[in-house]
């Protein structure tokens, strides 16, 4: 988006934008918000709808071999120790003892790295007022000893922390605040308590008697419904491996760090599918799934630029292959989506804490065993961000005046069609009403009489509506109206009787799943 040279300022406009119209509001706002919780609105519910549609069908309806569920949110408090939540789900916290300000130990290292980037990059913007058009970035970034001071001096953070994380070396941690002499944001001081594991699972009591309440927890992902609902759904879905189970569903994390608006949330959705395979077909259908959720992404017609994949080296221990699917978020590449091959380990665990064998049985070899688990794992609420970072537009016009478009896939919007009486008056208005309420029945469509009819396009255009049928005087003598496109704002003539296929047939799901 050219009108936006600076990333933090994308942000901002999305903030603002999707809160102007109707699409995210800070939760609880007329008590001040709350944090990392947000609500959707009119068009934000609608949008992060159709896009759980999409991969809803993506999952379920187009491989028969997948099933579909939806599992509750509250699970027997065993469930955590037995998926490593209970033990191992944790951030390093530490606190300012003057501002009683909490805060990630990691992230408040990442910001100082943060501070140092900053630093290179005005090196770079002051390089390139001096040198003008003969400027040369890369040439720069490896020969000006500055900034190789600065980069060294990033990796020997970046190296010391990442080790003091995977060895969980919390006085490590402690040490390296100190030795870079961080200070709290908020205090200014360096009052920092000792670095503190902190477990991320909310916890709640169950039962109406709090004597008798025993302490359950609102999960941390969906995967672990899928799991303990294993063998319900192979035995009354009569699944053969290879086979999956999706959902999608509320997961909530208490994150210590609240920012990025719906990128890091406490309550978020997840859109989850585990796909059982038999032991040793493990990678081969890793490699499926991958290459089958970038499809999915590049199916609504962001450029392929905008993602790229990470994958891990580092593995957790129950894992033999990871990835992350990140986009470009505002903020930079982020994880969107994370693939994971977690051989048998969820299902194993639950076996154990529930001494119930969770296997599947060939019939054709006769054997029975674990089934081996690819996940791929989307946030529901980064994915609506992905798309609103894509589609705001501002964009100048033939006329010199401006206009915001959100250029969505026409089958996610949250309207598909604006039905607009070109004036408020001479019968057209009823006319209009008269269509909208033959076409509501196959689309989500608005009726709006209000405003100039350039002020009407303008409303439609910033909520993403791909298309405006207008009723005109002609409409009243033969029955026509014009079909504007928001993209491209053509216009043609339609007869009204075709009205309802024509927006169906542009807008349809189908258009995406084809392209899959
Ligand atoms: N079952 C695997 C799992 O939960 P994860 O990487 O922790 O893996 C999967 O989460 C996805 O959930 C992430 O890629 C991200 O899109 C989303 N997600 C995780 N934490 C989130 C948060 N605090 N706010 C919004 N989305 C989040």
């Amino acid at each position: 988006m050219p009108a936006h040279a600076k990333k933090e300022d994308l942000l901002r406009d999305i903030i603002a934008h999707a809160k102007e119209y109707g699409f995210v509001f800070p939760s609880s706002e007329i008590y001040d918000g709350l944090g990392a919780v947000y609500d959707y609105g009119q068009n934000g519910a609608a949008l992060k709808m159709h896009i759980r549609d999409f991969w809803w069908r993506a999952m379920v309806q187009m491989n028969e071999n997948i099933a579909g569920i939806d599992a509750a949110i509250f699970m027997h408090p065993e469930t955590w120790k037995a998926s490593g939540h209970v033990d191992a789900f944790n951030d390093p916290l530490v606190d300012n003892k003057d501002s009683k300000k909490r805060y990630r130990a990691d992230v408040l290292v990442e910001d100082y790295i943060q501070k140092i980037e900053t630093k290179i990059e005005k090196e770079i913007s002051k390089a390139r007022k001096r040198f003008g058009e003969s400027f040369d970035e890369a040439v720069f970034r490896e020969t000006n000893n500055r900034v190789l001071e600065y980069g060294k001096r990033i990796g020997e953070i970046r190296e010391r922390l990442k080790e003091a994380l995977e060895r969980s070396d919390l006085p490590e941690i402690g040490k390296l605040i100190a030795d870079l002499e961080i200070a709290c944001p908020v205090s200014g001081s360096r009052n920092w308590t000792e670095v503190r594991q902190f477990n991320l699972m909310f916890d709640t009591k169950l039962g109406s008697v709090s004597d008798d309440a025993g302490t359950i927890y609102l999960r941390p992902e969906t995967a672990q419904g899928i799991f303990v609902n294993f063998l319900n759904v192979y035995k009354t879905g009569r699944m053969k491996v290879p086979f999956g189970i999706a959902q999608t569903g509320k997961a909530f994390r208490n994150e210590i760090v609240a920012r990025q608006f719906i990128f890091r949330m406490r309550e978020f959705e997840q859109m989850e599918m585990q796909y059982f395979v038999k032991p040793g077909t493990e990678m081969e259908w890793y490699g499926y799934w991958k290459a089958q959720r970038l499809k999915w992404h590049h199916a609504i017609g962001i450029p392929e630029s905008s993602y790229r994949v990470h994958d891990h080296i580092k593995l957790a221990h129950y894992a033999n292959a990871a990835c992350d699917i990140e986009f470009d978020f505002p903020m930079g590449f982020k994880e969107l989506e994370g693939i994971h091959s977690r051989t048998d380990f969820d299902l194993k665990q639950h076996e154990k804490h529930t001494g119930k064998k969770l296997q599947y049985f060939d019939s054709d070899t006769n054997e029975s065993y674990v089934p081996y688990v690819v996940e791929t794992s989307i946030g529901l609420d980064r994915m609506v961000l992905a798309v609103l970072t894509h589609a705001l537009t501002r964009e100048k016009l033939e006329d010199g005046s401006e206009r915001l478009v959100l250029r969505i896939a026409p089958p996610l919007a949250p309207v598909k069609c604006a039905v607009l009486p070109l004036v408020n008056k001479d019968g057209l208005p009823e006319k209009g009403r008269e269509m909208m309420d033959r076409l509501k029945v196959d689309t989500e469509c608005q009726f709006d009489a209000k405003d100039s009819i350039g002020k009407r396009y303008r409303r439609h255009d910033a909520i993403g509506t791909p298309y405006a049928l207008t009723v005109d005087h002609q409409s009243l003598e033969d029955d026509t109206v014009t079909i504007r496109e928001r993209d491209s704002m053509q216009q043609e003539r339609i007869a009204i009787g075709e009205a309802g296929k024509v927006i169906t047939d542009k807008t349809s799901m189908r258009n995406l799943l084809e392209r899959l």
